[in-house]
C-alpha cells in the first residue's frame, strides 16, 4: 500500500499569507498543515509516501520533511506539479511510484479528529480493490463534493459544489484507490475552472460499480479558507487530531 499527500495548488484562498509560502506549510494550532495527513498515513501503517508539492516554495517541503525521520519514516518520496492541474493531475504524476499497488490519498489541507481505520479494513478486505471515499455532514456543502444517494442509500453521483446539494454530505479529501485509478484519469478532461477533477475520477468507480463509502467518526475539517484554517487550529488545539477511538 501507498499513501500519497497531494499538497500543490498556490493557496490564492489565503493570500496574501501565501504569497511567500506554501499552503500547507502554514501553521494548524502547533504543527505545520501538511504534518496531519502524513501522521494520519504513518497511523495507518503505511511506510512509503509521497509528496506531490508544486508552485513556488516545493523546496521548502524537503527542509521542513527531511528525509521523514520525525515521523519514523526511512525516505520520503517527493514530486513536483507544474501547473495548476488539478486534484487529478496531481494524483496522476504518482502511477509511477505506485506501481500497481493501491494507495491511500490524503489532501494535504485535510485534517481529522479521529482516524480511517474502519474504512481501511473495510478497503483491504475487498483485497484493496476499487475505491473508498469518507463522507462527513457538514452546513456549507455548497463548498465540497457532495454525494446524491437513492432512497436505499446507494451512492448514485457526487456532485462537485452544488447550488443545489443533494444531501447533507461532503466527500473528504480523503480516498482509497486501485491502481485503476491512473486510467480513470486518463479520460478525465478539464472541468469549468480548467482543472482535472478528482470527483470525476471518482464518478468513474461509482460507474462502474466498485465506490464503496464510510462515513467519518469526529471532526473533519480544510483548512484553505481563512475561517477553515482558524477552525482547524481551534479543533486541533481543542482534541487533537489523528486519535485513535
Ligand atoms: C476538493 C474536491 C472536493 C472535496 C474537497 C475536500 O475541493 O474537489 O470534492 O470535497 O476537496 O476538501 P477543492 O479544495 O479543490 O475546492
Amino acid at each position: 500500500m501507498k499513501g500519497i499527500v497531494l499538497a500543490g495548488g498556490l493557496g490564492t484562498r489565503l493570500y496574501p499569507c501565501t504569497r511567500v509560502t506554501n499552503k500547507h506549510l502554514l501553521p494548524v494550532y502547533n504543527k505545520p498543515m501538511i504534518y496531519y495527513p502524513i501522521e494520519a498515513l504513518v497511523k495507518l501503517g503505511i511506510t512509503e509516501i509521497m509528496v506531490v508539492t508544486g508552485g513556488n516554495y516545493a523546496g521548502d517541503f524537503l527542509k521542513l520533511l527531511g528525509s521523514g525521520k520525525e515521523f519514523g519514516l526511512k525516505h520520503i518520496h517527493y514530486t513536483y506539479q507544474e501547473k495548476e492541474g488539478g486534484i487529478a493531475e496531481a494524483l496522476g504524476l504518482c502511477e509511477h511510484f505506485c506501481s500497481g499497488d493501491s494507495m491511500v490519498v490524503f489532501l494535504g489541507d485535510n485534517i481529522i479528529q479521529g482516524n480511517v481505520k474502519k474504512g481501511y479494513s473495510r478497503f483491504l478486505e475487498k483485497g484493496a480493490r476499487g475505491a473508498m471515499i469518507f463522507l462527513k455532514e457538514v452546513e456549507d456543502c455548497q463548498r465540497f463534493g457532495v454525494p446524491e444517494f437513492d432512497n436505499a442509500g446507494k451512492l448514485l453521483r457526487i456532485v462537485e459544489k452544488p447550488q443545489n446539494p443533494p444531501s447533507k454530505y461532503a466527500v473528504t479529501g480523503i480516498y482509497m484507490y486501485d491502481s485503476s485509478v491512473f486510467d480513470y484519469i486518463k479520460k478525465c478532461v478539464p472541468s469549468g475552472r480548467g482543472e482535472l477533477e478528482i470527483t470525476d475520477v471518482n464518478n468513474f468507480y461509482i460507474q462502474a460499480g466498485l465506490m464503496d463509502y464510510e462515513i467519518l467518526d469526529g471532526w473533519w475539517t480544510d483548512a484553505g479558507t481563512f475561517d477553515s484554517l482558524l477552525r482547524a487550529s481551534q479543533l486541533v488545539q481543542l482534541t487533537g487530531a489523528n486519535n485513535d477511538h
